[in-house]
């Protein structure tokens, strides 16, 4: 008996499935998803399983995902048969034609399998992957184990598996792809579960995914999205979808005679999801240099910023820090006055609220930055120059609450390795670290995101008065982190103008709504 849940079959929905007895089923059924963990020898209980809501704020571009090389993509012969398994509709490949390797993955891996996802026939979509929460009606994922290596041996290494991912979009498009429109002919000769029919058209895999540019995509460690839910693939997500006509998208749920077939995303669990260098990415792992930052993230919508001249609402998305070296006397802030530079700067980042972040960094004020310097309290003056104005900046330093500081120092040695991140569960508001530094008395200037790709979307706000930090909690920034300098050089004025506030130039305190923030994640 316990030989025979090692007997494979190659199946249905499942990639691989065992003959262990257990049926499974998206709904109608007793092992619906959720109840997937407890069918005998399934891993769909486990902390590395697809598919995933992909979070592009929370992705960190690999520069070594390289560009994928497809063979045979274009073979107008490769589909051999189309089957309704009863999860899903499969078109099964010809053996040892078709391959695909690069993109980051290791090795070469042969494709043996596409099939698609899909909700039901009122337009409810049915793709697995989410991006930001937006669920796309279809997904194709195309199926490859690491060349040489049986089904058995894939779903046992870790990255035995590649699936590339594909979105399929539906559209009122009239021009109804030709390679589309052959391929879901066949779905009137699939209607019964196990049934398969012969595809005889000229059908390549480069016609279905059509011009999809294949450099824009994501990669992340994850499983097979069916039960046994196995840990072995690598999964490759493309950013841009298939688009397809709407009436084609309806024939799959019509036809197979199932609809919503599809996982719902499971945790991250602490891994990481990365880009190809190509992928657009909203601006916050463009605020790190390279791989390297220390970033807070903070939960949405819990924090907004208004007022202060700014004339929107802004909704507060992380905050990160710039430093200097390990030195005694070292400076890094990216602002200077006068040409005094501080010890550190730590910089809010807020989004217009009424706009996402990828219009707001599109839009000359679109997002809202917070600057505080950061000065040593232990020492009274950091003196690298001798300029006459550096006391009046630095006399009336304000006193922040050292104990949270001390807190979110804490977290720095976990994060040491670059990519690594850490829930942080104290409680730090940043009203906290800020103490009752002067909030209304602060310069105000046009300008632009200090990392690549540098946009001009960015209002900026200088507070004028210090934070005052622990002198041994700011070395553990350059100690921890492991790298050193982290700020961009001061840039040329041109003919812009940096306003200050005057006694009573503009009313109301910056910050009237920072509330309690939890910091969800420092990431490196
Ligand atoms: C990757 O592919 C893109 C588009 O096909 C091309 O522009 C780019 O030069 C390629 N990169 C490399 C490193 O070959
Ligand atoms: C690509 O397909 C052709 C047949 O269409 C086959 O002869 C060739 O071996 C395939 N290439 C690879 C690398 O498998
Ligand atoms: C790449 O694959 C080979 C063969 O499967 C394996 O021995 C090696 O450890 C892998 N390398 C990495 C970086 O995963
Ligand atoms: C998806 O299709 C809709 C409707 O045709 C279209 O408005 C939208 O731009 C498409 N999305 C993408 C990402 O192509
Ligand atoms: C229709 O699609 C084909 C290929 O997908 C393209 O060559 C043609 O220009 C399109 N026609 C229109 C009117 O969009
Ligand atoms: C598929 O179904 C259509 C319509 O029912 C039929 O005409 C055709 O012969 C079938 N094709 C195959 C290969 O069975
Ligand atoms: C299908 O491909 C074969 C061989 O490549 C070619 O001779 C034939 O004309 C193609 N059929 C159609 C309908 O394009
Ligand atoms: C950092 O990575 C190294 C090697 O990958 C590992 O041995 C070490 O435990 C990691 N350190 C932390 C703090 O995670
Ligand atoms: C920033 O630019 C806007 C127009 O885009 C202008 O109305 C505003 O006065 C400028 N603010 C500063 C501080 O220069
Ligand atoms: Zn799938």
């Amino acid at each position: 008996m316990h030989l025979s849940t090692f007997v494979l079959c190659l199946s249905l929905g499942a990639l691989v499935k065992c003959a262990s007895g257990s049926e499974w089923c998206y709904t109608g059924c007793e092992h619906t998803p959720s109840k997937w963990k407890d069918i005998s020898g399934s891993f769909c209980g486990e902390k590395r399983q697809s598919p995933l809501n992909i979070v592009p704020g929370h992705v960190v571009t690999d520069p070594k995902l390289d560009n994928f090389t497809f063979v045979n993509f274009s073979s107008q012969h490769a589909i051999k048969s189309m089957e309704n398994t009863g999860h899903t509709v499969k078109c099964k490949l010809k053996d040892n034609e078709v391959e695909v390797s690069g993109g980051g993955l290791n090795g070469t891996y042969s494709t043996i399998q596409f099939h698609f996802h899909w909700g039901d026939t009122d337009h409810h979509p049915g793709s697995e992957h989410m991006i930001d929460g937006h669920r796309y009606p279809m997904e194709m994922h195309i199926v490859s184990l690491k060349k040489g290596l049986s089904v058995q041996q894939a779903i046992e290494k870790s990255d035995g598996i590649a699936v590339l991912g594909f979105f399929i979009n539906a559209t009122e498009d009239r021009n109804i792809s030709e390679a589309w429109s052959r391929l879901t002919s066949y779905l009137t000769n699939v209607t019964e579960k196990d049934s398969e029919v012969e595809v005889s058209h000229n059908i390549s895999i480069n016609d279905l995914i059509g011009n999809v540019d294949l450099t824009k995509f994501y990669r992340y460690m994850g499983s097979l999205t069916t039960p046994n839910c196995n840990e072995a693939v690598m999964w490759t997500v493309f950013q841009e979808p298939i688009n397809i006509h709407k009436d084609l998208v309806q024939l799959f749920p019509m036809k197979a005679g199932f609809t919503n077939a599809y996982r719902p995303p499971q945790d991250l669990n602490g891994r990481r999801v990365f880009a190809s260098p190509a992928t657009p990415l909203p601006p916050s792992p463009p605020w790190c240099y390279g791989d390297h930052c220390v970033k807070c993230i903070l939960k949405d919508d819990l924090v907004e910023v208004s007022g202060g001249g700014l004339g929107h609402v802004y909704s507060t998305i992380q905050f990160h820090f710039h430093w200097g070296s390990t030195s005694h006397d070292s400076t890094g802030s990216e602002h200077t006055v006068d040409s005094k530079r501080y010890p550190m700067e730590m910089h809010i980042v807020n989004k217009r609220k009424d706009l996402t972040l990828e219009q707001a960094v599109k839009t000359p004020n679109g997002l809202a930055v917070l600057g505080f310097f950061i000065e040593s309290k232990a020492t009274p003056k950091s003196s690298s120059g001798s300029s006459g104005h550096q006391t009046t900046t630095s006399t009336s330093s304000s006193g922040s609450n050292e104990e949270y500081w001390k807190k979110l120092t804490e977290y720095l040695p976990i994060i040491q390795n670059i990519s690594s991140n850490v829930e942080v569960s104290a409680e730090i508001s940043i009203d906290d670290l800020l103490g009752d530094v002067n909030r209304k008395s602060y310069y105000r200037y046009n300008g632009s995101l200090t990392t690549p790709s540098c946009n001009e979307a960015v209002v900026w706000t200088v507070f004028k008065e210090p934070i005052e930090v622990d002198h041994n909690l700011m070395m553990m920034f350059p100690t921890h982190a492991g790298y050193s300098d982290v700020f961009r050089p001061t840039q040329r004025l041109h003919t812009r103008t940096v306003f200050t506030t005057s006694a009573s130039s503009f009313s109301g305190s910056m910050l009237p709504v920072l509330l309690l923030a939890y910091l969800c994640a420092i990431l490196m």
